[in-house]
């Protein structure tokens, strides 16, 4: 059933060119740039809510700033906080939840929180016939196939996907065709990620580190959230993942020779500057730093290791960054022994709240 593969985990990080292709399959225009998603079909919404938990919340926190850069008013919650001080809503807001498994009880009280509220609701799930997929008003379904891994690995890159897709069909930007072109060229290139990854030399370099730092900017910093989330989940190991800028607000004084900061640079704009600025109030304390980049950016020369990813669009690279970071923490958890598919304490689906 592992196709050869040692783990799950490693076989749905081989299966995500595959699953991102099935995600796309006959949703976009490649000529005009048109999204075409019929779960989507009439939709006008002027706010959206996306609640989420855990992996699934990093993909709505991208999701979130999609919409926002195109107009939207858009907010990512996770599942569990969101009935505590819900947000205001109207007769045309949106409530995405986005889980995978379509079970997550979290998550299942939020949306049916927001119906009770009269909101229309949007299941974005792996799951045909899920509680999600039945409860909700409509259903995205990613197509990422079924993950067996405890660790969501490909669901999260389909994900990702499917959030773009859904920004660019409510609210469509004048580069939604740029977009839309990077998404066609994205399976290529998360296998081009895959044949030449150098995560394992990494995954050996480190594998005695203290703690483990992840940081990026913008569309990176749901990617940072996640990198450290996968790593601590399989590993067992601390780590951190936070907004670059937050850096110097507290934990960089926790940041020493034994612990390696791992930052997400892409581009050369104005948000791969200032991280590269913080990469440097890193390396000026002596930790050393992996870089995940597109080489476009100087980042490289204060950096210890080098991820490699191709260039592509700003809202479809961090997808390529974080098949870099899962191939990472899969290596460390593989060289300490670890029960990568089935970690302690964790499961599938977790329904109890
Ligand atoms: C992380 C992980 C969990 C799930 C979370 C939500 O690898 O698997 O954090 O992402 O439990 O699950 P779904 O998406 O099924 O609602």
């Amino acid at each position: 059933a592992k196709s050869g593969y040692d783990h799950y985990m490693l076989k749905e990080i081989h299966e995500q060119p595959r699953a991102l292709r099935k995600c796309l399959r006959g949703r976009v225009d490649e000529l005009t740039g048109a999204v075409d998603v019929e779960a989507l079909d009439g939709l006008n919404p002027s706010s959206v809510q996306f609640v989420a938990c855990g992996t699934s919340y990093h993909a709505a926190l991208h999701g979130a700033s999609a919409l926002r850069e195109a107009g939207v008013h858009a907010q990512a919650f996770l599942a569990s906080e969101y009935a505590t001080a819900p947000a205001p809503v109207t007769d045309d807001t949106l409530v995405v939840g986005i889980t995978q498994s379509g079970e997550t009880a979290d998550t299942l009280s939020a949306l049916r929180e927001a119906r009770k509220r009269g909101v229309e609701t949007l299941a974005m799930t792996n799951v045909v016939g899920s509680t999600a997929a039945r409860e909700c008003d409509r259903a995205l379904f990613i197509r990422a196939g079924p993950e067996i891994g405890v660790a969501a690995t490909k669901t999260f890159s389909s994900q990702v996907v499917a959030a773009n897709l859904l920004s660019a069909s409510l609210a469509p930007q004048s580069d939604a065709r740029e977009v839309v072109e990077a998404l066609r060229d994205l399976p290529g290139q998360v296998q081009e990620v895959l044949d030449s990854s150098r995560a394992e030399r990494v995954a050996e370099q480190f594998l005695d580190s203290e703690g483990y730092f992840f940081v990026g900017r913008g569309y990176h910093h749901p990617v940072a959230l996640e990198g450290a989330l996968k790593l601590k989940e399989i590993t067992y190991k601390h780590a951190e993942g936070f907004p670059a800028g937050e850096l110097k607000h507290g934990p960089l004084a926790l940041v020493t020779e034994e612990t390696p900061v791992f930052a997400l640079v892409t581009g050369n704009g104005t948000e791969a500057t200032k991280t590269v600025g913080n990469v440097k109030e890193v390396e000026a304390r002596d930790a050393p730093v992996v870089t995940v980049t597109d080489g476009v950016s100087d980042v490289e020369r204060y950096a210890d290791a080098v991820l490699e990813i191709p260039e592509t669009h700003p809202r479809v690279a961090p997808v390529l960054a974080n098949v870099q970071l899962q191939l990472v923490a899969y290596h460390v958890a593989k060289k300490l022994g670890r029960s990568i598919d089935k970690p302690r304490n964790l499961a599938k689906s977790v329904t109890v709240e």
